[in-house]
């Protein structure tokens, strides 16, 4: 059980008024917010233990090394990883992407297939274009339906010998859809390509257990898991790791450099070239220990309802229209009111005190599929409340009035 009202007493931000009004946080898509607890132990790392890691013989390099190092191993066992060398630290959910689509771009060639579904992020489309312009592979499309959900019989029918990756959001950004990823992973895995999960969206509300997924890849942000910004995580099964070449070069990433020939380090430090985001790392893990102290079941539980409730009390407004009703989908709801620009509606909402966001949301292929400029999209967390929900319904109700 959720004990909400406990629980917005770990995020101080969550107390901040916006013109007068009680803010009402519901962009946690774009970003979550984040706990005391987190923001302590970053403010920790600077007051106590600022150091460079994995270099110095001091005691606070020391410290800052066993910390970081305890926050792979916390990591590694929220995704349930079989090494923490399968545990790659990034800039957050585009870079590790960038690593994959850049590694293989050694080992595909004009030809070879790949497979995007409809509904990715551009973070998931344009790497793996500029992949493909450097090695003449083809880009195919995984379909979606009128109601935002995936054609799986579709993507089987597009899935072949050719197809050497599959790269397929777990949760929509735009719509919320969860996407049967059991499903593409098997399909893909008996056509032997590789499957790299953006699980950006999924992370914060289900649990993940990559060895039970046998997934390839998987990457996340950490600042949609209540961490901060400039920090993520890929995960590869380790033999496809070491047989990727590294992203970038640089320190921390070799074992030996002569001006002849340079070796590079064993995973995960052979994709962590420079000084890291350190007290992001640190921090990820207290973000990860914090949601499981509340616990993934709870939240998942707590954000179907403030799905549900938001979506019946939203469809009473004449003229609303829902974008992705799949019926598996987390707590994020796009949606659009006739003859209402999308921005002009966020503007008010945000008058108010509402931050939602408006616009693509960085899937301008999925606004093309509904041949719409945009939506406003509401996406809740664990900390939201029913109450939140019916004042940003009335609030609705007022802007159409005043919009119409
Ligand atoms: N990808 C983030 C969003 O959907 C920024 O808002």
């Amino acid at each position: 059980m959720i004990d909400v009202k406990k629980i917005r007493d770990d995020f101080p931000i969550l107390k901040r008024k916006i013109n007068g009004n009680q803010l009402i946080y519901f962009d946690n898509a774009a970003t979550s917010q984040t706990p005391q607890v987190v923001i302590d132990k970053i403010s920790n790392y600077y007051s106590n233990y600022n150091s460079n890691i994995h270099r110095g013989v001091h005691m606070l390099s020391q410290e800052a090394t066993e910390s970081y190092e305890k926050s792979r191993r916390i990591i590694q066992n929220q995704f349930n990883a079989k090494s923490s060398n399968e545990i790659i630290f990034t800039s957050g959910t585009t870079h590790g992407i960038n690593i994959v689509a850049s590694g293989y771009s050694n080992f595909l060639k004009k030809g070879d297939e790949i497979i995007l579904s409809e509904m990715e992020h551009h973070s998931n489309i344009v790497p793996w274009q500029m992949l493909c312009e450097k090695t003449g592979a083809i880009i195919r499309i995984a379909k979606m339906d009128e109601n935002g959900v995936l054609i799986l019989d579709y993507f089987k029918s597009i899935c072949s010998n050719k197809t050497k990756l599959v790269l397929v959001s777990h949760v929509s950004n735009a719509l919320g859809t969860i996407n049967p990823i059991e499903s593409i992973i098997s399909i893909a895995h008996s056509n032997n390509a590789v499957v790299l999960i953006d699980g950006a969206q999924a992370a914060p509300h289900i649990k993940i257990d990559l060895q039970k997924l046998d997934v390839d890849f998987y990457v996340v942000s950490g600042h949609k898991l209540m961490g901060p910004t400039g920090i993520g995580v890929l995960y590869g099964k380790e033999s496809l790791l070491d047989m990727l070449p590294p992203y970038q070069g640089g320190g921390e990433m070799i074992e030996e450099v002569t001006f002849s020939k340079t070796t590079y380090a064993k995973l995960p430090h052979k994709f962590e070239a420079g000084t890291p985001n350190i007290s992001g790392g640190i921090a990820l893990g207290t973000a990860i220990s914090y949601l499981n102290e509340i616990g993934f079941d709870s939240i998942s539980k707590y954000e179907k309802s403030l799905l549900d409730y938001s979506t019946f009390k939203l469809l009473e407004i004449d003229g609303l229209k829902i974008y992705g009703e799949s019926n598996q989908k987390t707590a994020v709801i796009s949606f659009n009111i006739e003859s209402i620009h999308p921005y002009d509606l966020g503007t008010i909402l945000d008058k108010l005190g509402i931050a939602v966001r408006t616009g693509h949301h960085c899937a301008q292929p999925i606004m093309d599929h509904f041949n719409i400029p945009g939506t406003i999209r509401a996406s809740f967390s664990f900390y939201n409340t029913k109450e939140e929900i019916d004042i940003m319904v009335e609030a609705i109700k007022r802007a159409k009035l005043m919009l119409a």
